[in-house]
């Protein structure tokens, strides 16, 4: 990787990575890194691997970024057949013909035509700039104009009827445009590439949205509306203005009016349920995106479905929150009506998926009687039998069926007031997981504390692991040399932060269930022979999982810290573990990590 960019980039070692100026914007100090797989540039967000920077610094296309490379590597990439060669050659053009169309829709909204379109949008409260943003247009009434309109870019008939944009009869005979009179929305592909269109009527009618047939371009279970710039916010550190917290919603105009409202990484399936193809590309965004429903029992129905593909796929690195909107309103009538904070307000108080998985359970059939119970407590099951990764499926049941004995002996009579909107991580397997980990990272690493205490005590950790970290942390406060002025000997600082005294201290105490429980999860780059530096991205990293604000926050002060002081050997290193784990996060990698980690354990 590094040889790559250098031939484009002055690097200079820094640390365990190479750095430069970063290659696709301007700048003078450097905040582009190299890693062994990729590169991340914290000036301008700009990241990939080495397919991506050859596309993008020689405008190639991945197929010729792919050869190009393993020509360089003295390797032999096969040649797409002629069949395959047509095949892209048809898709490119198709995706060419799209683009010619939505250009021609665009021009249709200005034109007096479209007058009456585009002031329908404007009164839905869009501005010029977001329709631009998402090239939204007018059809015009049909009759053949678009084949008119696009006779000049070559665009067969058989093209327009393949690229989903005329209709035709059993007979194969062409009957006309597919949209007249709607405001169309353009549908991209992941990479921003057309490949659809939906349209809306003017006002009240129906069908509300006609959407085009499958294509081989457009395949509704695989999209999701404006992933292409939700991917490209994602990537990015939020910025004044901007929430990037992934989250789907139901329709384009909810993903609009949030775009607009700046929540920037907002996306919506095509008016089907959310299908596993779609939960993929959320997954590729972050591990934990919000799916958002309406608060009526429609939207309960609609969480439970979702929460059933959810459960086939879940594993420990990967999970949702479920979001529900205040009845009557969906985000686009709300961020209108009470500004974005409500918005924010409602992603803010999203509910892990097992507490949320067992209200939406409990009200599919109540839990008033012993046959509503005995009902109940079988959905549970079954709910927790439906998880692929077994290990947390156990995991889910243990934890449902707890809620489920503790609900009854409240009294199930009493009507159950909902859950507290903040996380709890006590209850979540995956996030204790992850707790009892960067626990055992720091009793093995204790020398670590000085740069980790602060975030670590900071952390919203289980309750059960609560008690052993007050413990660690006065444990570090008094091993820590000089820091009330006391000259304290090299010798005296190294063994007061040895890792053994500090389990015997711990045990001492009287914590060795929880101290056993972390140290038993205890992750590859954490054992006692891990090197510092390895021990500490991989601490980041399970922090980032577990609190991925509070690791951006913490990259952004160790790179005010690095900027300040950029020969400081102590500030370099943390800086880039903190990079390293969040470039991890970002692109989805815990398998680097975690995955590897925990597939261990499991082994045992
Ligand atoms: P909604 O009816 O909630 O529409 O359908 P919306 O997006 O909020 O639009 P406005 O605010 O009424 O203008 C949610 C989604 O379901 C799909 C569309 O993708 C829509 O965005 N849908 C809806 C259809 O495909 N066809 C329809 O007839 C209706
Ligand atoms: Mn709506």
């Amino acid at each position: 990787m590094a040889t790559l960019v250098g031939r484009r980039v002055k690097l200079a070692r820094s640390g365990r990575q190479m750095k430069g100026c970063c290659p696709f914007h301007g700048e003078k100090t450097p905040s582009f890194y190299v890693y062994e797989d990729g590169y991340h540039c914290f000036g301008c967000g700009a990241h990939g691997d080495a397919i991506s920077f050859v596309m993008q610094t020689q405008g190639a296309s991945f197929m010729e970024a792919v050869q190009s490379l393993a020509g360089e590597a003295g390797l032999e990439v096969p040649r797409p057949s002629p069949t395959a060669e047509a095949a892209e050659r048809t898709r490119l053009d198709l995706h060419g013909v799209l683009a010619a169309a939505q250009k021609h829709y665009r021009d249709r909204l200005y034109a007096p035509s479209g007058a009456a379109a585009l002031a329908y949008l404007r009164e839905r409260g869009l501005t010029e700039e977001t329709i631009a943003r998402f090239g939204l247009g007018w059809s015009g009434e049909g009759r053949g104009a678009l084949a008119a309109a696009l006779a000049g870019s070559n665009a067969t008939q058989g093209q327009l009827l393949e690229a989903g944009l005329l209709r035709s009869g059993e007979d194969g005979d062409i009957r006309g445009e597919l949209f007249f009179n709607r405001v169309m929305f353009p549908i991209r592909d992941r990479s921003g590439r057309m490949i659809s269109f939906g349209g809306r009527i003017l006002g009240a009618g129906q069908p509300k949205y006609v959407n085009g047939p499958e294509t081989p371009l457009f395949s509704k279970r695989r999209t999701l509306y404006a992933l292409d710039q939700a991917r490209e916010a994602a990537r990015r550190p939020p910025a004044e203005g901007v929430d990037n917290r992934v989250v789907a919603v139901e329709g384009y105009m909810d993903v609009i009016a949030l775009h607009q409202a700046g929540f920037s990484a907002a996306v919506a399936p095509l008016g089907t349920a959310l299908t596993a193809e779609q939960l993929e590309e959320l997954w590729r965004l972050s591990p934990s995106p919000t799916l958002c429903f309406d608060g009526d029992a429609a939207g309960a129905r609609a969480a439970a479905r979702a929460a059933q593909t959810v459960l086939a796929a879940l594993a420990p690195d990967r999970t949702i929150r479920i979001a529900t909107l205040p009845a009557g309103e969906d985000p686009d009538t709300l961020v209108r009506r009470r500004g974005p904070a409500a918005f924010a307000a409602v992603l803010d108080a999203a509910r892990p998926l097992d507490e949320a998985l067992f209200d939406l359970l409990r009200s599919a059939g109540g839990d008033k009687t012993p046959e509503q119970r005995t009902a109940f407590r079988m959905r549970l099951e079954a709910a927790a039998g439906a998880i692929g990764d077994k290990k947390l499926g156990a995991e889910y049941r243990r934890s449902l069926l707890d809620r489920f004995f503790a609900a009854a002996r409240r009294g199930a009579a009493r009507p159950q007031v909902t859950q507290s909107a903040r996380p709890v991580p006590g209850v979540d397997g995956a996030m204790l997981s992850r707790a009892r980990k960067l626990t055992a990272i720091l009793l093995h690493h204790p020398d670590l504390a000085r740069d980790l205490e602060e975030a670590f005590g900071a952390l919203p950790l289980p309750d059960t692991l609560r008690p052993l970290r007050d413990a660690m942390l006065a444990w570090f406060a008094d091993a820590h040399p000089g820091d009330e002025g006391m000259p304290v000997s090299v010798e005296v600082a190294s063994r007061r932060l040895d890792s053994g005294a500090l389990i015997n201290h711990l045990h001492a105490l009287g914590l060795s269930l929880e101290l056993s429980g972390a140290l038993d999860e205890t992750p590859s780059c954490g054992r006692p022979g891990a090197q510092a530096a390895e021990a500490e991205a991989g601490w980041w990293h399970f922090y980032g999982l577990m609190h991925r604000e509070g690791l951006e926050h913490a990259v952004e002060s160790a790179r005010m810290h690095f900027l300040a002081r950029p020969d400081d050997p102590a500030t370099l290193a943390r800086f880039n573990a903190l990079c390293l784990a969040l470039f991890r996060l970002r692109r989805g990698e815990q398998s680097d990590l975690g995955e590897e980690v925990e597939g261990e354990l499991f082994d045992e």
